[in-house]
């Protein structure tokens, strides 16, 4: 359902050019489960940016549902991307003066939903993430691990047919690892929802149906 046919991605700046992807082949299925793997700047968050449609190739082609991102224009862009895509960031970017509940509810605030019918998405989302006592807490009030929690349940809130993990199981210690990489395998398993994750962690990736290498921009498997 999500291709990337030969893509490449350069970033330039006034001064120089770097080519952070090159080549890349890459489908993900409907029920898939794949990890992508590399050293530090080898492209892993370029590609999963790219698969999120938060940014466009340089070279080559992305296409959803057999048809090319780039053809929609930003509208239905952002529309497509609300309804079909969750996104874990390397960083959680959770909104520091916005309550754990208030967090999860982002994503849903683009739909025809009521306040009610939101909230209570929002609860179960939560719940699923194992986080339902913390829901008026604060991002600074939680624990790495938690916020990692919070940012994986605002990101399936919506019911995405894909959900794009970056790195979620950094920065954490490998019993909280753990329990995030038991959420995201209920998910991909339970209800057929695509996980692609990037992860530094052999072990988590070898509980993947496929990893997915990457060297200085490269696929190399
Ligand atoms: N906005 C940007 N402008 C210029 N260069 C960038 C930009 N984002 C990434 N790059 C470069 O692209 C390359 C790939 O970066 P990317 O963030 O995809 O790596 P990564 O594999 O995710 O690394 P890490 O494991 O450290 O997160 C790096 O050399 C990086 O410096
Ligand atoms: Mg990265």
């Amino acid at each position: 359902m999500l291709e990337l046919k030969n893509v490449g991605k350069v970033y330039r700046t006034e001064r120089l050019e770097t080519q952070a992807l090159e080549g890349i082949n890459l489908k993900v299925r409907p029920g898939d489960f794949l990890a992508v793997m590399g050293p530090s700047g080898s492209g892993k968050s370029t590609l999963l940016h790219l698969l999120g449609l938060l940014d466009q190739p340089t070279q080559g082609m992305v296409e959803l549902d057999g048809r090319q991102v780039m053809d929609h224009d930003d509208v239905t862009l952002s529309h497509l991307r609300n309804e079909m895509l969750g996104f874990v960031f390397q960083s959680f970017h959770l909104v520091a003066d916005l309550s754990v509940l208030d967090n999860v509810e982002i994503p849903l605030l683009y739909r025809p939903l009521s306040n009610r019918v939101r909230r209570d998405l929002a609860l179960r989302s939560l719940g699923r993430v194992g986080l339902s006592s913390r829901v008026h807490h604060y991002p600074s009030q939680l624990s790495g691990g938690q916020q990692q929690r919070v940012a994986i349940a605002r990101a399936i809130v919506g019911s995405p047919r894909i959900l794009l993990a970056d790195e979620p199981t950094g920065n954490l210690d490998s019993q909280t690892g753990e329990e995030i990489i038991a959420i995201l395998e209920e998910l991909n398993r339970k209800e057929g929802m695509s996980v692609v994750m990037v992860t530094h962690d052999q072990r988590f990736a070898e509980r993947t149906h496929r990893i997915i290498r990457l060297f200085d921009g490269r696929q190399i498997n």
